[in-house]
């Protein structure tokens, strides 16, 4: 396959960026799309030139790093896929494709297609734990958990916090995050004792940080883990819980 790309080129947080035309020659369609950026990338090193710098780890869809704009879609065309694991043969031969980092008032462009996503880290930080001394493990069947209950709990612990449902939002809104971390441990017995105090801890710092939702949606269409919006809904209805809670213990 033979593609033209307009990667966003930005060198620092601080600088001014631009679409920058590159060639992508001889890509093989079963290549994935960050393989597709190190042949390019390898073009550039040849040619002496600055490389696209974009992050990644895994690159099996679970640490969350690599997202990017892509055609003006979080990790891309594909559903419920992350960059990673995207694959050129979604793509046509001598298409044009347009490459940008996240965008996000909450996540500033570091270097390319490298973003800041600490804020997210901020909103873990606040309440995305249990602190309760647990002990060592315990036998695996000593607190029996309905199977609905544990299976609703893993959805929600699939978000790889790679801050897509944030860049796909018109609003720049956290809540599929935020409501996917609260409702992990929220729903588990031994997330109980914290779970009004964690609500209102995770969202009182994603405010600080995020827009506001007003259920587009964009967020759960472009979760490379097909988040479901209803977990906004369960952390809506803990907030409200917590603060009544709040009031009449003041
Ligand atoms: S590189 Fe880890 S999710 Fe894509």
């Amino acid at each position: 396959m033979n593609l033209t790309l307009h990667v966003w080129r930005q060198k620092s947080s601080t600088a001014e960026g631009r679409f920058v035309d590159y060639t992508a020659n001889d890509i093989s369609p079963d290549a994935s799309f960050l393989e597709m950026l190190d042949v390019v990338n390898e073009q550039l090193i040849e040619k002496g030139e600055d490389t696209i710098h974009f992050e990644h780890d895994c690159r099996e869809g679970i640490c969350g790093s690599c997202g990017m704009m892509i055609n003006g879609i979080a990790h891309g065309p594909l559903g419920g896929t992350a960059t990673c694991q995207l694959h050129m043969r979604q793509f046509n031969d001598g298409d044009e494709i347009w490459v940008e980092p996240f965008r996000a008032r909450a996540f500033p462009v570091i270097k390319d297609l490298i973003i800041d996503r600490s804020p997210l880290d901020e909103i873990i930080q606040a309440g995305g734990f249990i602190s309760v001394n647990t002990g060592s493990a315990i036998e695996a069947n000593t607190i029996p958990i309905p199977k609905v209950v544990q299976e609703r709990a893993m959805d929600a612990a699939e978000c790889i916090e790679c801050g897509a449902c944030v860049a796909q939002c018109p609003n720049g809104a956290a809540q599929l995050f935020t409501s996917a971390k609260v409702s992990h441990l929220g729903l588990l017995p031994q997330g109980q004792p914290e779970r009004y105090d964690r609500v209102l801890r995770m969202v009182e710092v994603m405010e600080e940080h995020f827009g506001s939702c007003t259920m587009y949606g964009e967020c759960e269409a472009v979760c490379p883990k097909e988040i479901s919006i209803d977990f906004i809904a369960r952390m809506n209805r803990d907030y409200i819980v917590a603060r009544f809670k709040n009031r009449k213990a003041g």
